[in-house]
């Protein structure tokens, strides 16, 4: 039986003031829930989530990290260097990194490779964009991203990852994929993990949905049978709002 996990991705939103205040709050009204949940945040915000959190269920992520121990990669940050924070997840290959950093089937394994020398859980982003999924060709790229992205990774690995199905068309746009487009996928992404190493591992993988999910559609998409979690941007900026989700 798989937890729900439920995470939220500020991107690049909060300052350290800002964080304080949304962890304050946040704090008070998580009390008393069981929801597995984390709070993806900007660099500068992780050391504060994290003793912010250190009382709590709340875990912290990162959004993004560089796939070498250290060297002359300007601007980047190292696994170590998170994992001297404390921090507990961290996001790799979202759409957005893609789209406008560079990053590739090839640095999405690698990262992984990295984050699996660590107790930091990846949170691997998959999904399709609008013109491919019109194309008739979104299980073609989410499969393609799923198989170079776990490259070599073993199923004892394998069986730690998050995976956000997140179809880049709904990210931002207000545009919700249905609850039975994001099931189809999310089922897809299930039995190509059962295919790539065996159903134990794909049982054990939390697949999560993630592209304008909000506390009006949270409930539908959170009962279908093959998703198990999201992974919320805008709707998770709010605390009240982030906290409606998690109460699904
Ligand atoms: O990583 C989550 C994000 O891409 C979804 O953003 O604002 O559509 O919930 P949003």
């Amino acid at each position: 039986m798989r937890i729900p996990f439920i995470a939220g991705n500020w991107k690049m939103f909060k300052t350290k003031a800002e964080a304080a205040e949304f962890a304050k709050e946040f704090v008070k009204l998580y009390q008393g829930t069981d929801v597995r949940t984390a709070i993806c945040a900007p660099f500068t915000d992780l050391e504060l989530l994290v003793e912010a959190f250190k009382d709590t269920n709340i875990g912290v992520g990162a959004q993004n990290v560089h796939f070498e121990d250290e060297g002359a990669f300007t601007g980047e940050i190292s696994v170590k260097m998170l994992e001297e924070i404390g921090v507990d997840y961290c996001i790799v290959g979202h759409s957005e990194r893609r789209q406008y950093f560079g990053e590739t089937d090839e640095t999405v394994n690698k990262k992984l490779k990295k984050l699996f020398e660590t107790d930091i859980v990846p949170i691997m982003c998959v999904g399709e964009l609008l013109e491919e999924r019109d194309a008739g060709k979104a299980f073609e790229v989410v499969g393609r991203q799923l198989e170079e992205g776990l490259s070599g990774i073993s199923k004892e690995d394998a069986s730690k990852l998050v995976i956000a199905y997140e179809p880049v068309w709904a990210i931002g746009t207000g545009r919700t994929a249905t609850p039975e487009q994001a099931e189809e996928m999310c089922a897809f992404i299930r039995e190509g993990l059962e295919k790539l190493y065996d159903e134990d591992t794909a049982d054990s993988v939390i697949i999560q949905y993630g592209g304008s999910v909000k506390p009006a559609n949270a409930t539908e998409i959170m009962n279908m049978p093959e998703i198990d979690g999201a992974l919320v941007g805008g709707a998770s900026l709010k605390p009240v709002d982030f906290m409606a989700i998690i109460d699904f």
